[in-house]
């Protein structure tokens, strides 16, 4: 059966992705965001995942305000990216699996979820930011498989829907007949608005909050209806609709790996966390 060995939520700001293509990595305004990167990366160069399932919202680059899944999978051995207009450099396409996405799936459709799937997708920087900054040099990437949550055109669904998709998605996994080793990211957040009266709003108290939660009460997180998430985290801090996701794929005891805040960076409060199961954390302490 395939193994989840761990969870990691990042933001996934546009910027980030600019400050690698340019290299300024270690430039004043950017060097203690990406020093938080680090331990990260470690961690990840010990655990190595096969594939990674990755929550995120798409922000108009696959689907526009026209057509908009609530929950959309992929289902494609391939995931390009295109131009966003962010001034970002259009990177090479992104392996996925398409036979684990339809073994996840169909197990989501037979748990009652109607998703829509997607034998095409687009990737925009919710993937290819948090996919380069935790694999910025020559390490193999995993394949992945993209999970894009609706926090862009209202209604959006609830967290308490987000978390029972992230359950759904756990148990498929468990239940796939292979060796792959998985990781789950939740990408965007934390609290931040790019537009209207509240512009530049960031909520640090609440921000902290939620990295607590997201680790020892997730369903703390599940009880906000969306809402009260804009008002508490701003319009585009709903994003944090994604962590409730990924959250809901680890289903027992969760340990903290690492976790880094970085206020702000863009106009975003930057948030880094990475957990994974207890018994894993004790198989690596021993
Ligand atoms: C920013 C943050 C986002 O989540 C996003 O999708 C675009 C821009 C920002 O802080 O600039
Ligand atoms: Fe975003």
């Amino acid at each position: 059966m395939a193994e989840i060995i761990g969870a990691i939520t990042t933001s996934h700001i546009p910027a980030i992705g600019k400050a690698i293509a340019t290299k300024q990595q270690n430039d004043p305004y950017w060097k203690p965001f990406f020093d938080g990167y680090e331990a990260a990366h470690a961690w990840l160069d010990e655990v190595k995942p096969d594939v990674a399932v990755v929550f995120y919202n798409d922000h108009g680059l696959n689907f526009f305000l026209d057509k908009m899944p609530t929950f959309a999978v992929g289902a494609a051995d391939e995931y390009r990216n295109e131009d966003e207009g962010w001034g970002l450099p259009v990177l090479n396409s992104f392996k996925g699996d398409a036979k684990f996405s339809w073994s996840i799936i169909e197990h989501l459709i037979d748990h009652e979820f109607d998703i829509t799937t997607c034998q095409q997708m687009a990737v925009d920087h919710g993937v290819t930011v948090p996919l380069t900054l935790l694999w910025p040099g020559a390490q193999p990437q995993p394949k992945i498989l993209p999970i894009s949550i609706n926090t862009v055109q209202h209604p959006l669904p609830t967290a308490e829907r987000c978390f029972k998709l992230g359950q759904a998605v756990g148990q498929a996994i468990e239940a796939y007949d292979s060796d792959a080793r998985v990781l789950v990211l939740g990408t965007g957040g934390l609290s931040h608005q790019l537009d209207g009266e509240r512009a530049g709003f960031i909520n640090k108290k609440f921000d902290l909050e939620c990295m607590d939660n997201i680790v020892n009460d997730p369903q703390a997180l599940t009880r906000y209806s969306v809402p009260e998430l804009v008002e508490l985290a701003g319009s585009q801090g709903v994003e944090i609709l994604n962590w409730v996701a990924m959250r809901g794929v680890l289903s027992g005891p969760v340990v903290e790996v690492h976790k880094h805040y970085h206020v702000p960076i863009s106009n975003t409060a930057g948030a880094l966390m990475v957990m994974e199961p207890e018994a894993q954390a004790k198989r690596r302490a021993a």
